[in-house]
């Protein structure tokens, strides 16, 4: 026992890097758009997708807006957790000025960015964010620095058994439901389908630089966020509803090919519609009373309005599936990080994320 101890401690101590790896995982990369985002937008100049005020941040320790759209946490919080580990720090704090030289890569990093889409032209009208081709390319850069400070064979090692959650899409499918230029252009099923085959690309790229634990989400049911339902009579877009589930199946194929083609490649896929559905059809037995106004904003639903220090804030925030128009509230996040870790395979498709970790 003592010496068991002993020999621990000084592990601890003498063995540094080697300390981190005996961890069943070393660390989080985390990709995506605002469902995700811990802050990376706040270092966009122009960028007006921010979450940097009130009443964003209201449940968040010290009440603090930090770029999250929650009234708290959000789900790269709670993976983290689950993990054991902190909160991956935003890409572009790490590498501000503040803390040029003596970031660390090695503990996670987030590139998630409000806005983001699988295409680089989803976030337009959000004027600026970090599209996805963009945070693998930052990613990128990341690995070359990883690489040069504990060289590649320590570096293949450490990232083989990190997790790399990828969060994206649903940027992509507003972007299409809102644009007649772009439906007229393509068939909804062309545009899900590129979707898949870009994001494809993508994953491609980080599996080439070295990840082999992905945690995917599918898109939720974007259709009954308060923005859509305001504009139906309270009731869900169920045109976009429809197109989700065909863009999830298409999502769900790629990555039986992706791990197919890639042998040592494993991933867990969360079915997000399937888990805000059950939030939204079952919600008494979740603990929550309000499935289709939005906590914070103005208007009917409060949903006519963004999330501004202005707009109303509810006061029973746990019991509101969405705090504003588009993004599900602590609650609902902290909820959906349960499933996608311990859920059954009725959320989790081949494995959860328990297992993806413990592979
Ligand atoms: C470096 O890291 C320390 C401790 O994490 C932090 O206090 C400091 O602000 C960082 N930046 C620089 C430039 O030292
Ligand atoms: C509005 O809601 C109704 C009832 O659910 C549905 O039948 C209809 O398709 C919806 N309209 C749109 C544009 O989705």
């Amino acid at each position: 026992m003592a010496l068991a101890g002993l020999f621990l401690f000084l592990s601890f101590f003498s063995l540094g890097f080697t300390f981190s790896e005996a961890q069943t995982t070393p660390a989080i990369y985390v990709f995506g758009d605002s469902l995700v985002d811990v802050g990376n937008n706040n270092y966009l100049t122009i960028s007006i997708a921010k979450a940097n005020h009130p009443h964003y941040g209201v449940d968040f320790p010290n009440k603090k807006p930090t770029g999250r759209f929650s009234n708290g946490k959000n789900a790269a919080d709670f993976l983290a957790e689950k993990l054991g580990l902190a909160t991956a720090p935003p890409y572009l704090s790490l590498i501000s000025k503040a803390n040029k030289n003596n970031a660390s890569f090695l503990e996670g990093v987030s590139f998630a960015s409000a806005g983001a889409g699988i295409f680089d032209g989803s976030d337009e009208r959000f004027r600026q964010s970090i599209p996805l081709t963009k945070q693998v390319n930052y990613y990128s850069q990341v690995h070359e620095e990883m690489a040069g400070r504990v060289g590649p064979q320590a570096l293949e090692t450490h990232l083989s058994r990190s997790i790399f959650a990828v969060v994206i899409g649903s940027n992509d499918l507003f972007g299409y439901f809102d644009s007649t230029q772009l439906r007229s252009k393509y068939t909804p099923q062309q545009y899900l389908d590129f979707m898949s085959a870009s994001l494809k690309v993508q994953l491609k790229r980080l599996y080439d630089y070295g990840a082999r634990k992905f945690e995917i989400a599918g898109v939720g049911a974007i259709g009954c966020c308060p923005a859509y339902r305001v504009k139906n009579k309270t009731e869900c877009n169920t045109e976009a509803n429809y197109w989700t589930v065909k863009y999830n199946d298409a999502l769900k194929s790629m990555l039986e090919q992706l791990k197919s083609e890639n042998p040592p490649l494993i991933y867990s896929y969360f079915d997000t519609y399937a888990a805000i559905s059950d939030l939204i059809n079952n919600p008494t037995s979740h603990g929550f009373a309000e499935v289709k106004a939005a906590c914070c904003g103005f208007g009917n639903l409060n949903a006519v309005g963004p999330c501004l220090p202005v707009s109303n804030l509810c006061s029973n925030r746990e019991d509101h599936v969405f705090f504003d128009q588009y993004h599900p509230s602590e609650a609902a996040a902290r909820i959906f990080v349960e499933s996608i870790f311990d859920g059954s395979s009725k959320h989790t498709i081949p494995i959860n994320m328990r297992q993806l970790v413990n592979i």
